[in-house]
């Protein structure tokens, strides 16, 4: 099944914070269910987000009762700024927002085909986020020879979208392709996306794949066991790829070691007016890092730094997978000038 569906007027998800023990699905009815859900990260990843929040504003159009398109239209707003307040750092929440509303305004006839419209953009937002990650995956597994070992960072798989995924649906069209490669999956620490859901999708593919622990990275890129490395993005600015801590660290390393960092996104991940100075970086709660399993395990008081993303500027890229092809990053300089 898809990590997101539209179900009779419900969004019906998979709960990933819960994963991989536990496979049970959520039945969201309204947008502060959905909002809250986006909050406590039981849906996360940039692309899923981002088609989240379009159902989000299909759930506002679906179960309204207002009389007058006006009367909606302001409804969606009021939606879209609580959905905009879920998580800052992902523009994909934002675009999808915006591409919504923008659709939401174009409408002339009454209130109810205002929310077939509404509801009707979403899916189509969905439906198009699966074939956008097929065309990622078949343009970056050019990128990708037989036998490579590709390291990977939290998840940006199909748990991360709608289904197939960026970083890992590149890794999914070259494993169908016949190319005997595998995965290091980085654990990605504080809320273990790579062991709990890259380590999952790939197992369930049959993809061979080996855990690290983040401060792993080092160790493995200096006894030369890494090829390629192969991350997705929250958002691409004019000097910076922004993904998920850790992302810097294991760039500044694949430099260092001489090893080709590739980021694999949806060009509704490229925010080319902005700068990285000008980028809210998600800040989580400190509960994060001083307990594990709800158990406390940092001493009381401690004072805790804790960015959900950081930021990887152009030079450590080796280029960009996106549906439309592989995009050099002195290419993607010379589109901003
Ligand atoms: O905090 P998360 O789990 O939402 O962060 C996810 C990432 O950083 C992913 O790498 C990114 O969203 C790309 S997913 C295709």
């Amino acid at each position: 099944m898809r990590t997101i569906e539209w179900k009779d007027g419900t969004v019906v998800t998979i709960d990933q914070t819960r994963l991989p023990n536990t496979v049970e699905f959520l039945n969201i009815r309204n947008c502060e269910e959905l909002s809250l859900a986006i909050e406590e990260m039981k849906l996360r990843g940039a692309p899923l987000i981002g088609v989240a929040a379009a159902y989000g504003l299909a759930l506002t159009a679906h179960h309204s009762e207002a009389r007058e398109k006006e009367e909606l239209l302001r409804e969606l707003e009021n939606t879209a700024d609580m959905l905009r307040r879920t998580r800052p750092t992902a523009v994909n929440l934002f675009w999808a927002v915006n591409q919504v509303l923008k659709k939401a305004g174009e409408v002339e006839g009454d209130v109810k085909a205002l929310a077939e419209v509404v509801v009707k953009e979403a899916q189509k937002m969905a439906d198009e986020d699966v074939e956008i990650n097929r065309g990622i995956g078949e343009h970056g597994s050019e990128l990708i020879d037989d036998g490579d070992v590709i390291l990977t960072h939290c998840n940006a798989g199909s748990l991360a979208s709608v289904d197939y995924g960026t970083a890992l649906g590149v890794v999914r069209t070259a494993w169908r392709q016949g190319k005997r490669i595998k995965v290091i999956a980085t654990e990605t620490r504080p809320k273990l996306q790579g062991t709990r859901l890259t380590a999952f999708e790939l197992k369930r593919d049959g993809v061979p794949v080996t855990l690290i622990t983040d401060s792993t990275v080092g160790y493995a890129m200096s006894k030369g066991l890494v090829k390629k490395v192969l991350v997705g993005a929250d958002r691409i600015v004019q000097d910076a790829v922004i993904n998920k801590i850790g992302t810097y660290t294991i760039a500044v390393l694949a430099h260092q070691h001489g090893i080709p960092f590739y980021v694999a996104a949806p060009t509704s991940t490229f925010d080319l007016t902005h700068s990285s100075k000008e980028i809210t970086i998600e800040e989580r709660s400190p509960e994060e890092i001083t307990t594990f399993s709800s158990q406390r395990i940092a001493p009381n008081g401690v004072s805790v730094l804790n960015p959900a993303f950081d930021i990887t500027p152009l030079m450590y890229v080796s280029a960009i997978i996106c549906e439309t092809g592989i995009l050099p990053t002195t290419k993607l300089k010379k589109a901003i000038r």
